[in-house]
């Protein structure tokens, strides 16, 4: 169930620490991406473009003025134009709570309204929860990348998931 009085909105340079901590978290920064630790000035280069760089679209979840979440799309150039690429996390305390379904619905009306045509996301193999939530919501697999990422001492796998935004583009089944 979404949290009471949750609001999604655009991020605001002023939510920055507030999602510092969270992709800070070790159950939030082992499945994320970048080699921890996260120090405060790498953070700010990659989310400083979410804010600054029209090419991105990146939503906030608040709950009572705390900032609990972040979904982004970065859209595609040239012939990737139609195509975005999304990143989310939630902060723990929070989870299981329905606010990443809900950071990705809205996210995904917003993708359809500037004419996107498709989201794509790549999650490793055994992030559990960010597959099972994806899958929910309409997200296919696409393929797998054998070893794709090493980090924290250790090979990975990867899987490529896409959500097909038009309808005269579905595949079938
Ligand atoms: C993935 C993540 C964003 C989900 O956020 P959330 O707010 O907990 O998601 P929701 O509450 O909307 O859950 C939606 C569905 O996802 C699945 N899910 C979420 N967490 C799960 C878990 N721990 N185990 C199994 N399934 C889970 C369930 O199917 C759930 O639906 P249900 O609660 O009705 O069964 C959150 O776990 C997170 O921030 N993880 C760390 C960062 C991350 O993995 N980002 C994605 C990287 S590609």
């Amino acid at each position: 169930m979404v949290s009471e009085g949750l609001t999604i909105r655009p991020i605001r340079k002023d939510d920055l620490p507030a999602l510092h901590e969270i992709v800070n978290m070790p159950e939030v920064a082992d499945v994320l991406g970048p080699i921890p630790p996260l120090t405060y000035e790498k953070f700010e280069k990659w989310h400083g473009r979410f804010i600054e760089d029209p090419k991105h679209v990146a939503l906030v979840a608040e709950v009572k003025k705390k900032v609990i979440g972040l979904v982004t799309l970065s859209i595609g150039e040239e012939i990737h134009r139609y195509d975005s690429w999304l990143s989310i996390y939630v902060h723990k305390s929070f989870w299981r709570k329905g606010i990443g379904t809900q950071l990705m619905k809205t996210v995904i009306d917003v993708a359809r309204d500037i004419g996107l045509k498709r989201i794509s996301l790549v999650v490793y193999a055994g992030n559990k929860a960010a597959i099972r939530m994806y899958k929910k919501i309409g997200f296919k697999n696409e393929g797998c990348s054998k070893y794709g990422i090493y980090t924290l001492g250790k090979y990975m796998d990867t899987i490529l998931m896409g959500l097909l935004l038009d309808e005269d583009l579905a595949i079938e089944e």
